[in-house]
């Protein structure tokens, strides 16, 4: 006769009351991007963009940093704070402008022009912050270029469309990496002209990462936090948005009579306008991860020293 075991039934876990309770116990933080899933917004301490996240990181006094967003943020967080654990809900959790600038093909790239000044966004890895002068975010970008002398040379990387709207910002000749992000590099311009043909309207609002010929359809260019707020401010009642729709979250709950389209990509039959790596955390990773303390950001000490300086540099040379 078979017998078969059934593991016993318990009672669902309620993660919100669970991860509220481990986060007194561990004196952690939950910091998150406003790409996550909503749930993960809705239980963090703070919700930002990556130059709001790495000053929360730069100020926390809690023991744990649990970072719900991708790998180069969380080891930002751990460049600033070596003696905290950082946790990252899932590891895997990368980031495919990151991937596009290895930094062995950097080096070599930097090698040949050692006249340059190398400003880096800040969406790379540990190693190729190493590498810079200054970390720039897409909402200080512009500042910290206007801030450098015009007869330096300035090598961008590792994104070549905030590189573009930089220059096109500040008419500055920018050396630019040609890296990319797969989700801004996906929404279609000929549905977003579609969309304002409907909806006459509305206003496209994108990120900087996106494509020049996108942005030229832009009214409003900015940070994640910068469209939070253009969307506050403005009194347009219907909005166009082309950056990762997680964003859509936040402008819903501080705007709910605002209507906020996400800009369609360019295939009918996937959500790839949504991040493949933010989206890996979610409500059940971010418990277990703290339940468990791991997975943990690891990071090399002469690494971590040399990354920390650009990142410091970035910090003094942004504004409030
Ligand atoms: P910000 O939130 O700094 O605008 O960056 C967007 C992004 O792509 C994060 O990966
Ligand atoms: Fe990287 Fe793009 Fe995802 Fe941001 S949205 S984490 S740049 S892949």
């Amino acid at each position: 006769m078979f017998t078969t075991a059934f593991a016993p039934t318990k009672p669902p876990i309620d993660f919100f009351a669970a991860i509220q309770e481990l986060k007194q116990e561990m004196n952690a933080v939950i910091l998150a991007h406003y790409y996550q899933d909503p749930d993960i917004q809705d239980i963090a301490d703070y919700i930002g963009d990556s130059l709001g996240l790495s000053r929360q990181a730069a100020s926390t006094d809690a023991d744990v940093i649990v970072f719900a967003g991708v790998h180069f943020m969380a080891e930002t967080a751990k460049i600033l704070n070596p003696d905290k654990l950082v946790l990252l809900p899932d590891l895997a959790a990368g980031c495919s402008l990151a991937d596009s600038c290895p930094p062995q093909a950097f080096a070599a790239f930097k090698a040949t022009h050692p006249d340059h000044l190398v400003i880096s966004y800040i969406n790379c890895t540990a190693e190729i912050k190493a590498m810079s002068d200054i970390i720039c975010t897409s909402s200080n970008a512009v500042e910290i270029v206007r801030q450098i002398s015009k007869n330096q040379p300035i090598i961008f990387a590792p994104d070549r469309n905030l590189g573009q709207y930089v220059m096109q910002q500040t008419g500055r000749d920018l050396l630019l990496w040609q890296g990319s992000c797969i989700v801004h590099e996906t929404f279609s311009e000929r549905k977003i002209l579609q969309l304002q043909a409907e909806y006459p309207e509305a206003e496209v609002i994108a990120h900087p990462e996106c494509e020049s010929t996108l942005l030229r359809h832009a009214k409003y260019i900015g940070s994640t936090t910068a469209l939070l707020k253009y969307c506050q401010q403005s009194t347009t009642k219907v909005f166009i948005v082309a950056t990762e729709p997680g964003i859509i979250h936040q402008m819903q709950k501080q705007e709910p009579d605002k209507i906020f389209i996400p800009a369609p990509p360019t295939t009918n039959s996937c959500a790839c306008n949504e991040c493949p790596y933010m989206r890996l955390n979610s409500l059940e990773k971010l418990y277990l991860a703290m339940k468990n303390r791991t997975p943990e950001i690891k990071l090399a000490e002469k690494t971590r020293l040399a990354a920390l300086k650009p990142i410091q540099k970035m910090l003094e040379m942004s504004h409030k």
